[in-house]
């Protein structure tokens, strides 16, 4: 793999890319979202968490022998299981089409994690799976930096409510940055009044205020890319819905990253202080 390990854990900002509703755009956007940071002379790492249901290493065209299932079962270490990607990008693959997997409970997720950790990405962009429970949960509820992928459909926006909900729900002490990305948008207004809706029941009902990372128009060249097994920032850099996932891209790194993210907060989270003492003190 293309990247050393550091030991500066707390280096690597890690963005979980979420979705109430399925087929949203979620997977395509992690991934030329991951590309274009790479673009940006950041290294990066696409990691696929909807174990079994991966669809990163189909849109991105290579073919990773391991993936996550591997390292939660610990059947492989991180290391044997990245893979460089499109781009220069390195991958870390869901694996798909199996159907005898570990679940992703708190501890497995906290064991892939603690191997992240050790190292040097500047950006790990997760690709979480769709809804509030099951595997998510656990991703949704440790995640410091939230990126939810909607479309300006009706259901779509009371998904992502769902999943806002959700991580508001949490100490506010602890709550996340919450992004909102409009995808398959009939014009930027479009976009925009989606956001407009959704940020406003959001500040009403959860007093949560999301940040608009940015609307990608609906492209039929991302179609073709999928097809093609390219992903779009290099099939079509030009194309529109290109351009503005390289402008989300600029944004979401010209922002700070949460004042206590990092991938050791995010472990800290998920694994609160508790077990962490009956590990080294049994009986206590
Ligand atoms: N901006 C867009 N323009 C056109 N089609 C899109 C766009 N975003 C997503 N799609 C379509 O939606 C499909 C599902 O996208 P995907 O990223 O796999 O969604 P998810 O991961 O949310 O299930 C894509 O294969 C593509 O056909
Ligand atoms: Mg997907």
């Amino acid at each position: 793999m293309a990247t050393t390990p550091t030991g500066l854990a707390e280096r690597s900002r890690t963005l979980l890319v979420a979705s109430g509703k399925g087929g949203v755009g979620k997977s395509n956007l992690s991934l030329n979202l991951a590309i274009a940071a790479r673009q940006l002379e950041r290294r990066v790492l696409l990691l696929d968490a909807d174990v079994g249901l991966g669809n990163a290493e189909i849109l991105a065209g290579v073919s990773a022998p391991r993936h996550l299932g591997d390292v939660l079962a610990g059947r492989a270490s991180l290391a044997e299981a990245v893979v460089p990607g499109p781009g220069g990008v390195d991958l870390l693959a869901g694996g798909h089409g199996m159907l005898e997997l570990p679940p992703i409970d708190g501890l497995r997720w906290r064991h892939v994690l603690a191997q992240v950790a050790r190292y040097g990405w500047d950006l790990v962009v997760i690709d979480g799976g769709a809804g509030v429970g099951g595997a998510v949960r656990p991703q949704l509820l440790a995640a410091r930096e939230v990126l939810v992928v909607t479309t300006p459909e009706p259901t779509a926006l009371a998904d992502a409510y769902a999943v806002i909900k959700l991580v508001a729900g949490r100490d506010p002490a602890q709550a996340p940055q919450v992004w909102v990305a409009v995808n398959q948008v009939q014009g930027a207004a479009e976009g925009e009044r989606a956001f407009a809706r959704l940020a406003a029941v959001c500040r009403r009902f959860l007093g949560v205020e999301p940040r608009c990372l940015g609307t990608v128009p609906f492209d039929p060249q991302l179609r073709r890319a999928v097809q093609r097994q390219v992903p779009l920032l290099l099939a079509a850099p030009h194309s529109p819905a290109a351009r503005a996932v390289a402008a989300m891209a600029r944004r979401l790194l010209g922002a700070p990253a949460p004042a206590t993210g990092g991938l050791l907060a995010y472990l800290t989270r998920l694994w609160p202080r508790r077990p962490l003492r009956a590990a080294s003190a049994p009986g206590d």
